[in-house]
């Protein structure tokens, strides 16, 4: 079924100028690209996008690293969207990931990984409504 996740284009990669490359990975998986901003995430919003992982030992640097630079938020839009963009991101830690995934051909490490995508449809429901409004959206 049609389907829409939360992409997030990560500081490591605004930083290189990576946001047109990741883009099109998308594009050539079948994800159209119905909502995207380009932001500087307080600390505020930072943690509370990962609250979920606020016991994790790794949530104060995840929460400096995501507040280190510009990211890019974007809804992705198609059959099946949250699987695909799992897919084709690859695995958390790109010495894990396959080799054409966007991870394994561009994270810096397990935090510095580039792109976030939601991990359930219930969880991009929640996701895109914490960065966009229904009317932001334009399938
Ligand atoms: P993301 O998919 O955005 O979800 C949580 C993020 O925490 C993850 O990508 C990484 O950027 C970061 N992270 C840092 N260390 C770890 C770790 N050991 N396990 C999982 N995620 C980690």
């Amino acid at each position: 079924a049609k389907e829409r996740t939360l992409s997030i284009i990560k500081p490591d990669a605004t930083r290189r100028n990576l946001t047109g490359k990741i883009n099109a990975v998308f594009e050539d998986a079948g994800l159209s690209i119905v909502a995207q901003k380009r932001m500087q995430l307080t600390p505020a919003q930072a943690g509370a996008f990962y609250a979920v992982h606020k016991e994790r030992p790794f949530y104060n640097d995840l929460v400096s690293f995501m507040i280190s630079g510009p990211v890019v938020v974007q809804v992705l839009e198609g059959e099946n969207a949250v699987a695909k963009n799992r897919d084709v991101m690859g695995a958390t830690d790109p010495k894990k990931a396959e080799a054409h995934t966007i991870r394994a051909q561009f994270a810096e490490s397990i935090e510095a990984n580039s792109v976030h995508g939601s991990d359930s449809a219930e969880n991009a429901a929640n996701e895109i409504s914490f960065f966009f409004a229904e009317t932001e959206i334009l399938p």
